[in-house]
């Protein structure tokens, strides 16, 4: 019976995860599996588990499935190891869980997302309360299991799954967010051939940078959004303008670098987008004050724009133009290096530099 209500408990979990950032998503899957464990044993928390890890691949249609069966299964693999330990104690096997979630969701950021061993566990552990919502939400039901039989446990996993909807809305509501903007960058990216796809690597070598730097996951969503916008001004560029690969008239020049300019004065009509605005404004700033639109000079230029800064400098020299072939990894890193302190932040660059070294692949 106990079996039963966790393998059901933990899939139904997993198919109304909440969605905490667009490819990523958390779900109470950890309440019925530790209460499968403690009612149960072993055998209990394993079918609890592998409900769990069936569900989330089906609701999740394989997107975020990784990061959410790296957590559950370290969180599962520590509770269970020290629940045979220390003799069947339910608050050591729920801290254990939530050790092992907050190991796993670290792990899942150093190995997909190429962060630092400690910048990912700062990360992981920004998300303790999230992470802990879930064991100690087991407790609970082990609680009302003893005390009003299964219909207490149907009942108040019932109350918390419903408790989590608003934040289920508005978590897909980010992601449809998302979905504009990147049709945004990618009719910015159609007016030129060349520059296919430019505004998503982009967003995603800035992303990684960002969470390399140790940035807090609600400041690497603003990154993402104004690294897959910072060109957005260029709709009002012409695409012949765009096409052109050298020998641009003075006229022409001035058209193209308003564009940082016009793509704040397009977002900043949009109500909670003036940061983001502000931080495409500045995307061509260099760090020795030569950048434009306003000749901003080292710290004065938002991180934002530094990291965007070189994320698009990257892209750009790696690329194929009709023209020209792109530069080898190794070349624009040695130029990236080169230009520390000149055109990039040099504590940026040097870190830019390791991570791709890192990294191994040069995109995304
Ligand atoms: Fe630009």
């Amino acid at each position: 019976m106990e079996v039963l209500l966790a393998a059901a408990g933990s899939a139904a979990a997993e198919l109304l995860a909440v969605p905490v950032a667009p490819g990523t998503s958390v779900s109470m899957a950890a309440a019925p599996v530790l209460f499968a464990l403690l009612a149960a044993g072993p055998a209990g928390a394993t079918a609890g588990w592998m409900a769990a890890v069936v569900a989330a691949w089906t609701g999740s249609g394989g997107s975020d499935f990784w990061s959410r069966a790296v957590r559950l299964t370290a969180g599962v693999a520590f509770g269970t190891a020290v629940w045979g330990v220390v003799w069947r104690n339910t608050a050591a096997a729920a801290t254990a869980m939530t050790v092992g979630m907050v190991l796993g969701d670290a792990a899942v950021l150093c190995v997909r997302h190429g962060a630092r061993v400690s910048r990912a566990l700062q990360a992981a552990l920004r998300r303790l309360p999230v992470l802990a919502a879930g064991p100690g939400l087991g407790i609970g039901l082990v609680w009302l299991r003893e005390e009003f039989g299964p219909l207490g446990f149907v009942l108040g996993f019932l109350t918390v799954l419903m408790g989590l909807e608003p934040f289920r809305v508005s978590g897909e509501q980010v992601v449809l967010l998302r979905g504009g903007m990147r049709v945004i960058a990618g009719a910015v990216d159609a007016k030129d051939p060349d520059t296919a796809s430019h505004s998503e690597r982009v967003a995603a070598l800035a992303v990684r940078l960002a969470r390399a730097v140790g940035l807090p996951e609600d400041e690497v969503e603003a990154v993402a959004a104004a690294a897959l916008l910072h060109d957005a001004g260029k709709v009002a560029v012409d695409a012949r303008i765009l096409r052109k690969p050298a020998g641009l008239s003075p006229e022409e020049w001035e058209v193209v670098r308003a564009h940082p300019v016009v793509g704040q004065e397009i977002l900043s009509g949009i109500p909670g987008m003036d940061r983001i605005a502000r931080v495409i404004r500045h995307h061509h700033e260099r760090w020795d004050g030569g950048g434009y639109p306003d000749g901003l000079k080292g710290e004065q230029i938002p991180l934002h724009s530094r990291i965007i800064h070189l994320a698009d400098a990257y892209d750009a020299m790696t690329s194929d133009r009709a023209y020209r072939k792109g530069k080898s990894r190794d070349e624009a890193l040695e130029i990236i290096l080169r230009e520390a302190g000149r055109q990039f932040d040099p504590v940026l660059a040097r870190e830019f530099a390791s991570m791709l070294q890192r990294g191994g692949a040069d995109r995304g």
